[in-house]
């Protein structure tokens, strides 16, 4: 796949540097730049050409809640989807909030739950949204189930990578997203054998690091088991950053000196308009779409899609169990 065109330098600095100042003087003076990199974003400037090429399954994953797995799947979907991507967004958290968040009800019986559990197909089961090349396999509460029943059935490691099978070969898409819940339960697990990658989601604060050892472990056991031998972690991508702190400052120093080349350059600011863009039912691109926040994800996408067309040689990671690593010993700011 090829992409031409991208965000400039000077945008991506600027997004980099934006928790530096104060978010009151930042925002107006993006705000052209913005505009500037949407236009390059622009999907017709970008000639996309995707044909044949097999769809890259993405499982959004930390067993820690609340560090923004959520956000992350919910506005990269639609922004890798603005750029002329075809995109299906398969939420797997019985919570359902990627679900609300694209403005989905939680209807029952629509989740993948009964087609986990053999009854169906998993095609049947996708949702247009109201954006563009944006589509979803929605979630509602019976997902909950899912942990026990399909624990205790035959093959349940596979049951999501067996239901994805007719999806991917109706080459209707060219990536899926999979949110995933905040445990490491057999939901998670299935999203792990069923993806090519996994993006790991980690808040800039003081135990960002913590289980981070855990996740690389189940990772590493189901690359070297054979359950899924493609699967490598993809990156990391720190969120809700706040650089006015020195916490989140070292926390990021900390995460790039364990992950390296592993973490996106672009992190998401924290930012009120993407806290508030679920009550919408809106991803933060179609929210607000000059905010900071849909600039970050904006560049986060791009940056994503390069790293998928060009998958970046870390001497260190295939998937690798690494010791648990420290969170940086810091004074509260
Ligand atoms: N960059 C951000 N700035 C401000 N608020 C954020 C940001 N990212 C996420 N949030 C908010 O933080 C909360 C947790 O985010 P989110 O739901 O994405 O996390 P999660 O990891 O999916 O949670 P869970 O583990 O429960 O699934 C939400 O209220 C969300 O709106
Ligand atoms: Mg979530």
């Amino acid at each position: 796949m090829t992409i031409l065109g991208g965000p400039s330098e000077k945008v991506t600095n600027k997004i980099r540097n934006f928790a530096a100042s104060d978010f009151r003087f930042v925002v107006p003076a993006h705000a052209a730049e913005n505009r500037q990199a949407r236009k390059r974003l622009n999907p017709l400037l970008n000639l996309v050409k995707t044909d044949g090429v097999p769809a890259k399954v993405i499982a959004v994953a930390n067993q820690k809640g609340g560090v923004g797995k959520t956000t992350t799947a919910v506005n990269l979907a639609a922004c890798v989807a603005a750029l002329g991507r075809r995109v299906l967004l398969f939420d797997l958290d019985p919570q359902a909030n990627a679900t609300s968040g694209v403005g989905l009800e939680k209807i029952e019986g629509a989740s993948a739950y009964r087609v986990l559990l053999g009854e169906g197909g998993l095609l049947e089961k996708i949702q247009r949204t109201a954006f563009d090349r944006l589509e979803m396999i929605p979630s509602e509460v019976d997902l909950c189930g899912a942990d026990i029943e399909l624990a205790r059935s035959e093959n349940h490691l596979h049951r999501v990578a067996q239901a994805m099978r007719p999806v991917l070969d109706s080459q209707r898409f060219d990536v899926v997203f999979v949110d995933c819940p905040p445990s490491l339960g057999v939901l998670t697990l299935n999203a792990f054998a069923a993806a090519d990658g996994v993006l790991v989601p980690l808040q800039c604060e003081y135990y960002a690091l913590e289980g981070i050892s855990m996740l690389n472990r189940i990772m590493a056991q189901l690359h070297d088991t054979g359950v899924n031998p493609r699967l490598e972690l993809l990156g990391v991508v720190m969120t809700m950053f706040d650089g006015r702190t020195k916490l989140a400052q070292q926390v990021v120093g900390e995460v790039r000196e364990h992950f390296g080349a592993r973490v996106f350059e672009t992190m998401i600011p924290r930012s009120t308009r993407l806290a508030e863009a679920p009550s919408f039912g809106k991803p933060i691109i179609y929210y607000d779409k000059f905010s900071s926040g849909a600039a970050a994800y904006e560049l986060l996408a791009q940056e994503l899609l390069n790293r998928l067309d060009s998958p970046i040689a870390v001497p260190t990671q295939k998937v690798v169990a690494m010791d648990e690593p420290q969170a940086p010993a810091v004074s509260p700011t």
